[in-house]
């Protein structure tokens, strides 16, 4: 990608999608132990509308004009000095403080790990901040072999890998969502459940044995359904402390805690294994963040929202644009 059409997402006033706008970027230059990334697949995220609107001034101060983006994946464009473990043309996943929705990103190494081959570049660059949101709030409720957990929004991008993480270690889950997503659910093992009305006796019947644990990733009425099916305090995780946790992934994004690269290693190990599938419900151009910011601000995604800033564009590889058909008819 050449430095006169590299594009960077930023707003200058807080608001809805509108406000949000492409503009021209200068390609950064790598200082000392920094690597510029060319970034292939973004993951878009709540708390980034949620900034956007203006909504945590507080929490996470911004200066307009501000630039937004936490997860991708990428090619190493151009190392700094002291940047042993990356050089140029590694693929890497990494995580950004409000800038990785763009062309090229520049972080600390300290933010990146290799991507495996058999990750797909949608699968790689959605999965940071859910990812680390949902290792993170299993670990607070300790569900371990033996618990059933409830989790709320179980088929959207944080519930969904929460789910998956839990089957792994062998928790029963229970997943509240529309009646659409039955199938995604039961697809990724967990035991789905129509949220609303009558939801304590649907999950009662679902687990006659008791609930042990619940993470909300929703709101509205779920503590008061966890506290009626009986989950202790020490196994319930709001969603007020699932807002808490990615304002913190925010503030700890720094080379010195990589805390959070460890963990983003481990789900993209996990990934590559496929032993935990992130669905990619919807992967768009670059020039169409507003669109994907909107479909995610509707809240019923599943699985995740990515961006993708070389769609139908192979030509990094020196390969050019590789159609499915053209595959298949070379392979015939
Ligand atoms: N980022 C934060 O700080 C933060 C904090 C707390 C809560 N949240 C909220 O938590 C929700 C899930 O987060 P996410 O990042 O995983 O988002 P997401 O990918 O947009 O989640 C969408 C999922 O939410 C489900 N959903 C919609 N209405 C629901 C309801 N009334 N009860 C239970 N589930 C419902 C949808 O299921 P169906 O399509 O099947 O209805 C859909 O699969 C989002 O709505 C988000 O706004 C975010």
């Amino acid at each position: 990608m050449g430095s006169s059409s590299a594009k960077m997402a930023q707003f200058s006033s807080y608001g809805d999608v509108d406000v949000l706008e492409l503009v021209q970027m200068i390609k950064p230059s790598a200082g000392p132990g920094q690597v510029v990334v060319e970034v292939m697949a973004a993951g878009v995220n709540h708390i980034e509308a949620y900034i956007r609107q203006g909504l945590l001034r507080n929490e996470l101060p911004t200066t307009l004009p501000q630039r937004q983006g936490s997860d991708f994946a990428g090619i190493v464009v151009e190392v700094g000095e002291g940047v042993t473990a990356f050089k140029k043309g590694t693929e890497v996943v990494g995580h950004a403080v409000m800038s990785s929705h763009a062309n090229f990103v520049l972080v600390p190494q300290e933010n990146l790990v290799v991507k495996p081959k058999t990750l797909s570049w949608e699968v790689a660059g959605g999965l940071y901040l859910a990812g680390i949101t949902a290792l993170t709030a299993l670990l607070s409720v300790n569900a371990t072999k033996g618990d059933t957990i409830v989790i709320s929004a179980a088929a959207g991008g944080v519930g969904s890998m929460e789910a998956q993480l839990a089957t792994l270690n062998g928790v029963t889950v229970i997943g509240t969502c529309g009646e659409r997503n039955f199938d995604y659910l039961r697809q990724i093992g967990v035991q789905p459940v129509v949220y609303g009305d009558g939801m304590v006796e649907r999950i009662q019947k679902l687990a006659p044995k008791g609930v042990t644990a619940y993470i909300d990733n929703f709101g509205d009425y779920n503590a008061s359904l966890a506290a009626t099916l009986g989950v202790t305090a020490s196994k319930f995780s709001s969603s007020g402390s699932r807002k808490a946790i990615e304002i913190q992934a925010f503030r700890d994004s720094t080379p010195a805690d990589n805390r959070l690269t460890q963990m983003l290693g481990t789900l993209v190990g996990l990934a590559a294994e496929r032993k935990l599938d992130v669905l990619v419900s919807g992967f768009y151009p670059f020039d169409k963040i507003g669109d994907a910011f909107d479909d995610l601000e509707k809240r019923h995604a599943r699985g995740k929202i990515v961006l993708g800033m070389r769609p139908v564009d192979n030509s990094f590889h020196g390969m050019g644009t590789v159609k499915a058909r053209e595959v298949h008819e070379r392979e015939a």
